[in-house]
């Protein structure tokens, strides 16, 4: 029970757009340890995003369970539920979705003035964080000014800064080169992933499986195997 990040039970979740109902989950069972990274791979369309969407708070499930370090996201009071998702998750968007009129650096910072951080004492970490995925010299940059590749760099540096205990990444290489993706994947494990935090990320990004602790397979709304990684680089 201590070890475990989070906890997911017969998690199910269809989307109703009135016209069509969609499955998108279709009782996913999964548990994430502490001090571990986990990949989730599948097909597109098979739930990747909504699993994690659910995992983060960001989306109810319909039926099942869904725990985080111990708490229920789903009978939380919502401010309770803000402060909780504010100081443990950090989440990486499949679509960055960084906030177009802020630069780089102001981007970053906002977990931080969520979390009461002064202001200048939140700009010096947030530039401090993009240094660390070279982007020291670009903090003032728009996204706009940016390219994909560091427009993703930024959207993971915003998922770091306040050192959530649980990070959760939706194709955090999908616009990166070898090099970055591997720098990238360096930073995560080291800050990421200890005995208090554990980190989640969505690939198809073969070259990252080695990074993994475990790899779990989903289809059609289902994970349909576990495996432990293939340490292969
Ligand atoms: N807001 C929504 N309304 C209706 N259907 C949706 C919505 N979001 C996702 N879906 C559907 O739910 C299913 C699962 O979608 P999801 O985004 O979780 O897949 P995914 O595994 O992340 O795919 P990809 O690899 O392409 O990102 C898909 O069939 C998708 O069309
Ligand atoms: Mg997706």
């Amino acid at each position: 029970m201590m070890n475990v990040a989070v906890r997911c039970e017969n998690l199910t979740k269809t989307y109703d757009t009135g016209e069509q109902k969609v499955t998108a989950l279709n009782n996913v069972n999964l548990e994430i340890r502490l001090a571990e990274l986990m990949m989730l791979v599948g097909p597109s369309g098979c739930g990747k995003t909504t699993l994690i969407s659910i995992i983060a708070g960001i989306l109810n499930q319909d039926t099942g369970l869904c725990e985080l370090f111990g708490e229920n996201l789903l009978t939380m009071k919502s401010a309770d539920k803000l402060r909780f998702r504010a100081t443990k998750i950090g989440f990486v968007f499949q679509a960055f979705n960084l906030l177009p009129a802020l630069n780089a650096a102001e981007n970053v910072a906002v977990p931080l003035i969520i979390n009461g951080v002064k202001r200048e004492v939140a700009q010096r970490r947030a530039i401090d964080v993009l240094e660390r995925v070279g982007l020291g010299e670009r903090w003032k940059s728009l996204p706009a000014q940016l390219s994909g590749g560091q427009q993703q760099r930024v959207a993971i540096a915003r998922a770091l800064v306040h050192s959530p205990n649980l990070i959760v990444c939706d194709e955090p290489t999908s616009a990166l080169d070898h090099k970055s993706g591997h720098n990238v994947m360096n930073l995560l494990k080291e800050v990421a992933v200890d005995d208090n935090r554990a980190l989640v990320i969505v690939t198809h990004d073969a070259r990252i499986f080695s990074f993994a602790d475990r790899i779990a397979e989903m289809d059609d709304g289902h994970i349909i195997s576990i495996s432990d990684s293939p340490k292969t680089a």
